[in-house]
C-alpha cells in the first residue's frame, strides 16, 4: 500500500490550483441518470471516488467519455460526457456501492426515471453510523414503496411515477437533499423540501438540473420548491472549485508559514472557515485569481469552533483545523456536531506530540510550539490530510501510511504541495 513520506519545516510559497469539488462532481455525475440526453461536466477532478462512481454508472448503462485529454493525463480538470440513453440495470450492487457512500444517491434518479431501483446499503468513511433513514423518509413521501431485502433497499414508484409532496427533513442532510431534489424533478406535481442542505454543492447540482430543464426555486436557501417536469434534456455544466481542498491548503500554509495563492478558489463558499482562520492570525486576501494566504512568522492564536451545516464551519475541515490548533499559543475547543465518530485523527495527531483530549463531541487542544515528525496511519479522507499538513509543519520525517483515503478526495496532493516547496514524496508498496 502506498505511503507518503515528508520532511517538515519548509514554508509553502507559490500557487496551488484548486481542483473541481469531489462533493459536487459526484452528485452531478449521478444527475446524468435523469435524462436520455448527454450531460457534459467540465472541471471534473481525477479522483478515486470519481472513478468508482464511473464504474457504478457504467453498470447502469451510462456511456462515459473523457474529452480533450487521455484518461489519467495530468493537467486541468477533465471534461466528461455522461450519456444515459438507456438504463440497462436498476440495481446498484454491493461490491460497487459499499466502497463509497455517495453512490447510494443513484436511488433518487433511478426511481424517478425508471420507477424502480434496487440499491445496496452504503459504505464509505467510517465516521459514524451514517444511516439512510432520511433518504427513505423523503422517497416514501414522494409515494415510493420501500423494502429492505438482504442488504438492499428495494424501491418502487407508484403507477405513473413519483408524486410531489411537502417534505420537512428533521435533520439537515446533504445526501438526502441531493437525492430528493433529483427525484422530485421528474415527479408529478410540486415538491417542497424544507430544512434542505444549503451547501454550495447542492446549488451546483440544482443549477445543473435547471440547465437540464428542471423547474426549481429557492436555490441556495433552506426551502427548495420543485415543479415536476416530464423529461429532462442534456446540458453542459462546470463543477465548482473544491472548498474543502481550498480550506485544507489555507490551513497548511497557516501551519508552515509562507505565502500561497489558491488559484480559482471561491472564498464565499467557505466564509465561516476563512473567518475562523483570520482570527487565528492568518492574513487572507481575495485577489482576481483566487485567495491569498500568508503567515510570516507570527504565532497562531487559539480559536474555538463548532462544526455546522453550511454556512457554518464545515465538518470536512475539522481535522485540518485541529492540526492547526495543535500549534496555537494556547488552548482551543472544537465541537463536532455533524458526525458522532469523527475524531479518529486525534490519536494519530498525538504521535506528533500534540496534546488533545476528547470528551464526547468536544475536543480540547492544548497548543505547542513545535510538533515532531512521526509514523502515522490515515483513517478517513479528511483525517488523512490533517496528518499530511501536520507533517509539513513538524520537525523531521513523517510517514503517512494507508493513503488510499487521500486519493479518494485530493487530486495530485504531493505534486501541488511539492511545487510550493514542501519536501514530500509518494512511496509505492
Ligand atoms: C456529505 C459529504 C461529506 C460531508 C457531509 C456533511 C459528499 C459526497 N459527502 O456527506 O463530505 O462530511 O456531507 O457535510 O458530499 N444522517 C442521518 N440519516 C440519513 C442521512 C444522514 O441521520 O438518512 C446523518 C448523518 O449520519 C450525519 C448527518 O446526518 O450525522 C449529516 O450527514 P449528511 O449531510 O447526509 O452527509 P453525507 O451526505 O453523507
Amino acid at each position: 500500500m502506498d505511503r507518503i513520506r515528508l520532511i517538515g519545516g519548509n514554508e509553502l510559497n507559490g500557487e496551488i490550483p484548486i481542483s473541481g469539488a469531489k462533493n459536487a462532481a459526484l452528485p452531478l455525475m449521478i444527475a446524468s441518470l435523469l435524462s436520455d440526453e448527454p450531460l457534459v461536466l467540465q472541471n471534473v477532478p481525477r479522483l478515486a471516488d470519481v472513478k468508482q462512481l464511473e464504474r457504478i454508472l457504467e453498470n447502469h448503462g451510462v456511456d462515459i467519455a473523457v474529452h480533450g485529454r487521455r484518461r489519467g493525463e495530468e493537467g486541468e480538470g477533465q471534461r466528461m460526457t455522461f450519456h444515459a440513453a438507456d438504463i440497462v440495470d436498476t440495481t446498484a450492487p454491493y461490491d460497487l456501492v459499499s466502497k463509497m457512500r455517495a453512490s447510494f444517491w443513484v436511488i433518487g434518479p433511478l426511481l424517478a426515471r425508471c420507477h424502480e431501483a434496487r440499491v445496496s446499503l452504503p459504505g464509505g468513511c467510517a465516521i459514524g453510523t451514517r444511516p439512510v433513514d432520511l433518504f427513505l423518509f423523503g422517497l416514501k413521501a414522494l409515494g415510493a414503496e420501500i423494502d429492505i431485502d438482504e442488504g438492499y433497499v428495494v424501491a418502487r414508484a407508484p403507477k405513473g411515477g413519483l408524486v410531489g409532496a411537502h417534505i420537512t427533513f428533521p435533520k439537515v442532510s446533504v445526501g438526502a437533499t441531493h437525492t430528493i431534489l433529483m427525484a422530485a424533478t421528474l415527479a408529478r406535481g410540486t415538491t417542497v423540501i424544507d430544512n434542505a442542505a444549503q451547501e454550495p454543492e447542492i446549488t451546483n447540482v440544482a443549477e445543473c438540473l435547471v440547465a437540464m430543464g428542471a423547474k426549481i426555486s429557492g436555490i441556495g436557501t433552506r426551502t427548495l420548491t420543485i415543479e415536476g417536469v416530464e423529461r429532462l434534456h442534456g446540458a453542459t455544466v462546470d463543477v465548482i472549485p473544491d472548498r474543502i481542498e481550498t480550506g485544507t491548503f489555507a490551513m497548511a500554509a497557516a501551519m508552515t508559514g509562507g505565502n500561497v495563492l489558491l488559484k480559482g478558489a471561491r472564498p464565499e463558499h467557505l466564509q465561516a472557515a476563512l473567518d475562523t482562520l483570520a482570527r487565528t492570525g492568518v492574513a487572507l486576501s481575495v485577489e482576481p485569481e483566487g485567495l491569498r494566504v500568508r503567515r510570516n512568522g507570527n504565532g497562531i492564536q487559539p480559536v474555538d469552533v463548532e462544526t455546522d451545516p453550511f454556512p457554518g464551519f464545515p465538518t470536512d475541515l475539522q481535522a485540518q483545523f485541529m492540526a492547526l490548533m495543535t500549534m496555537a499559543s494556547g488552548t482551543s475547543h472544537i465541537r463536532e456536531t455533524i458526525f458522532e465518530n469523527r475524531y479518529m485523527h486525534v490519536a494519530e495527531l498525538a504521535r506528533f506530540g500534540a496534546d488533545i483530549s476528547v470528551d464526547g463531541q468536544l475536543a480540547t487542544v492544548r497548543g505547542k510550539a513545535q510538533l515532531k515528525g512521526a509514523q502515522v496511519m490515515a483513517t478517513d479522507l479528511r483525517a488523512s490530510v490533517s496528518l499530511v499538513i501536520a507533517g509539513l509543519a513538524a520537525k523531521g520525517e513523517t510517514v503517512v501510511n494507508r493513503i488510499y483515503h487521500l486519493d479518494r478526495g485530493f487530486e495530485r496532493l504531493e505534486e501541488k504541495l511539492g511545487r510550493c516547496g514542501a519536501e514530500i514524496e509518494r512511496v509505492a508498496g
